[in-house]
């Protein structure tokens, strides 16, 4: 059956319509007017935090925000020893965001529980968690808080720092968070369930199927660096060009050859940041820095490519007198989603009326990355018209996130059926 012909549950398109509200609403709580940016320990970020505590207090939820200022909001199960699933995504953006990417599954997570409150205590309890920052907008480093809450923090993040030199460590205190106790925040593997996401696709692979959902395979692996070209800044118009080490030019050479690899070998990489230093418009620049961003389906392929790209930097430096310099900022590895969690999601899908559901492998990153090295995690992708997504034209629709609602509620009831645990061996 086509996805055009489905019906979402009266239910459920009541409660797409109080999220597509939501999101709104938060697309309103920004550090930049006009524009939806909002970073990781921000007084943007204890904004959100507050409001949709709020919002899962209304649905039933007992909320906590933990020493990463991951929010959470838990319903227990029937009984007290009963194990846990996890359900959740992100509320921090990127630069000039979208107001559904991450934020959509997190409300998605409380009208779930909400709905379900309807059917009992189910065989285990529901955390849902608000995610505090997955997109390492702020320091570079992605998956800050779901690595908290995996317990696999890296005491070398502390000393990352922001655009204005504070560290991760300082931001922790000025937002109130003890860094001693990020431990704290992580979760114990052996009293859960395993863990949902809900997201939409941020790719056009749903809308050329034309389903309104799919089930998640694996998450791509990826890579982040910060690259630094160092050459000479000179005069722009006394310096003849066989005099000249520019390092601008030999990081735009860089940039071309991180996608003619890519390119060549089904990956993908971005150089989506680059800032030149002294920056003047008669001084021949004299440092270049800039990021890359890689990713793939599989983790050899994704070092294998690097290794290419490091090689042809080295080339371009050696040619043009320019050291170039990668230091990994984000290293995740791919994960694949549980078979056992996957089906739930099916179910879920099937549920809805669509008989074959897309699966697809995922190439933007997810918190489900993180709680992958601990748990059995799956994910439910809705239909992002376009695949337009970091941008403000991000687009989700109503029907769609109903669909999607029934699918996840179904999906919740297939796992309480049968709720294995869901440890990470
Ligand atoms: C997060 O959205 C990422 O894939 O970078
Ligand atoms: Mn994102
Ligand atoms: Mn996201």
């Amino acid at each position: 059956m086509s996805a055009a012909t489905l019906a979402a549950s009266a239910l459920a398109r009541q409660q797409a319509a109080t999220i597509v509200g939501w999101c709104d609403d938060l697309a309103a709580v920004s550090a930049t007017p006009g524009h939806l940016t909002r970073v990781y320990l921000s007084p943007e970020h204890a904004r959100v935090n507050t409001i949709v505590a709020r919002w899962m207090q209304d649905a039933g939820l007992t909320t906590w925000q933990d020493d990463a200022g991951n929010l959470h909001g838990s319903v227990p199960g029937a009984t007290p020893d009963a194990p846990v699933l996890l359900i959740g995504s992100h509320l921090d953006t990127v630069v000039d965001a979208g107001r559904y990417d991450g934020i959509v599954g997190v409300l998605m997570g409380i009208a779930t529980v909400a709905r379900l409150a309807a059917t009992g205590p189910l065989p285990f309890g529901i955390q849902v968690i608000a995610f505090s920052d997955e997109e390492g907008t702020r320091f570079g480093k992605a998956l800050l808080g779901s690595s908290a809450v995996a317990g696999v923090w890296d005491d070398s993040w502390w000393d990352l720092t922001d655009d204005d030199g504070v560290t991760l460590r300082q931001a922790f205190t000025d937002f109130g968070l003890d860094p001693a106790r990020v431990a704290d925040a992580a979760v114990d593997p052996s009293r859960l369930v395993g863990y949902l996401e809900a997201h939409i696709e941020q790719g056009p692979y749903l809308e050329a199927a034309g389903q309104a959902l799919g089930v998640v395979t694996s998450i791509a692996s990826a890579r982040r660096f910060t690259v630094e070209a160092v050459g000479e800044a000179r005069h722009a118009g006394g310096t003849p060009y066989e005099r000249r080490h520019d390092a601008l030019l030999a990081a735009a050479e860089a940039a071309l050859a991180v996608e003619r690899i890519c390119r060549a070998s089904q990956h993908v990489g971005t150089v989506g940041t680059m800032t030149v230093e002294p920056g003047a418009v008669n001084v021949v620049p004299g440092l270049a820095r800039f990021s890359v961003d890689l990713r793939g389906e599989f983790d050899d392929g994704r070092d294998r490519v690097w290794d290419e790209i490091t090689k042809a930097f080295v080339l371009i430096g050696e040619r043009r007198g320019v050291s170039v310099e990668p230091t990994e900022v984000h290293r995740a590895p791919a994960v694949f989603c549980a078979p056992r969690l996957m089906d739930a999601v099916r179910a879920g899908i099937v549920a809805t009326g669509e008989q074959q559901p897309l699966e697809l492998f995922s190439r933007a990153g997810h918190d489900a990355m993180s709680l992958g090295l601990v748990t059995d995690v799956a994910m439910l992708f809705l239909r992002n018209p376009d695949g337009i997504s970091h941008h403000p034209d991000e687009f989700v629709s109503e029907d769609d996130i109903a669909l999607g609602l029934d699918a996840l509620a179904a999906a919740v009831l297939h796992l309480a059926a049968a709720p294995s645990s869901g440890a990470a061996s």
